[in-house]
């Protein structure tokens, strides 16, 4: 990457103004449910405060669209990452103001505060100059490690880079290498395993891989739409009709330039995806009419997970299946087990998918799991991100 790194930086005594993803899920007594994005961020963390540095982390928590909400307070992740870092982490009342500069003003070398959710202010989502004025004065640099927020031109992400020199850190470096390696000199055979619901969302990733990988594997609610644009007829499956003319397109193109699209030749099918009473497996890709296509079928999971063993490169965006039920999550987990079995290098995109691996426990066995949902299929896309762009160059 061709900009400043943390590794650049002598940190002594500094304020160090850190913007990280801590939007972790919260269950309804406020509990974290998953606090991957907390750990990633431990080593930007321990390396900034061993260097005797003052740290001032920030980060947004859902969308409360410029107001407090005490449900999306930062509070629980600062008690946990004060249990993971073994040492006092202060949380802030807000963001900015005059006690949060007092705060601040008060930090020794070493100490670590987390500021109030950056959302309960409306300005940090317009990327307001001012407002990212107001977060910059608290630093003396600017680390951005927040890999997930990276697609957000926002003040906390890109505002602030105006007025502070600006570097990433471990956890951005690490998200860029990994994306980079596979989109820019993927070992071939390269696959490219798409699934999760809306084909809308996920045609210009299928574009940009068009040019890249050797074979597409489709699975998830988005299959049927492409599976009924050939003319085979998928019963009460989620359709995309607005979606049809570019999935012929694709369709179209990838036959023009030999590139693989492989979809689903069965599925498992239920009447009713909320209670399943009815479940069973097709013969063929064809849904008899009145079922609905929840997840790929056995067939489809061998044939899935032989191309996987061929390939010496694996990016995975998308469950192929309701993989949260557990009667519909048998596609996404032979997916992750050919994957983890296989020696391929694995870059795993973040939010669902990652949650998929989690509940298989095969996340060990991925080279790489995103901590960016929305971020890792932008940059699948081949988008320029711009919490990236907008830091220092080297
Ligand atoms: C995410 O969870 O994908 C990031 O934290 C970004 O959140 P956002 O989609 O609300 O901007």
């Amino acid at each position: 990457m061709n900009k400043k790194s943390i590794e650049d930086i002598d940190f002594k005594n500094k304020r160090v103004l850190m913007r990280v993803d801590f939007n972790v899920p919260l269950d309804k007594e406020l509990n974290i449910t998953d606090d991957n994005r907390i750990r990633a961020a431990l080593e930007s963390i321990i390396y900034i405060l061993e260097q005797g540095a003052k740290l001032i982390l920030m980060s947004h928590l859902g969308r409360p669209k410029g107001e407090r909400r005490e449900e999306l307070s930062l509070n629980p992740v600062a008690v946990r990452l004060s249990e993971l870092l073994a040492k006092p982490v202060k949380m802030l009342d807000d963001c900015i103001g005059e006690k949060t500069n007092n705060a601040v003003s008060k930090l020794s070398a070493g100490e670590i505060v987390l500021l109030e959710n950056l959302r309960f202010h409306k300005e940090e989502e317009k990327n307001d100059p001012e407002f990212a004025k107001r977060l910059a004065s608290l630093g003396d640099i600017f680390v951005n490690d927040a890999f997930g927020t990276a697609h957000r031109a926002h003040a906390s992400t890109q505002g602030v880079t105006k007025y502070l020199e600006s570097v990433s850190g471990f956890l951005v470096q690490k998200e860029i290498e990994y994306f980079q390696k596979v989109l820019t000199k993927p070992e071939k055979p390269f696959i490219f395993i798409l699934g999760g619901a809306k084909v809308a969302d996920k045609i210009p990733v299928i574009e940009n891989m068009l040019d890249k990988a050797d074979c597409i594997l489709i699975g998830g609610a988005m299959a049927y739409t492409f599976i009924k644009v050939k003319g085979v007829s998928v019963g009460s499956s989620r359709l995309e009709e607005k979606s049809f003319e570019i999935v012929s397109k694709i369709l179209a193109k990838a036959k023009n330039t030999g590139i693989q699209i492989i979809l689903p030749i069965d599925h498992v099918v239920t009447d009713n995806i909320e209670t399943a009473s009815s479940v069973k497996i097709t013969d063929s890709e064809v849904i008899p009419e009145n079922w609905i296509g929840v997840d790929i079928g056995p067939k489809t999971r061998e044939l899935f997970a032989d191309k996987i063993k061929e390939a010496k490169t694996v990016v995975w965006n998308g469950p192929v299946g309701i993989f949260e039920n557990d009667k519909f999550s048998q596609g996404s987990k032979a997916i992750a087990q050919a994957i983890a079995e296989s020696e391929a290098i694995s870059v795993i995109g973040g939010g669902d998918t990652a949650a998929a691996v989690a509940k298989f426990s095969l996340a060990g066995k991925m080279s790489h799991i995103s901590t960016g949902g929305g971020a890792a299929l932008e940059y699948l896309e081949g988008k320029t991100l711009p919490g990236v762009a907008a830091l220092t160059n080297k």
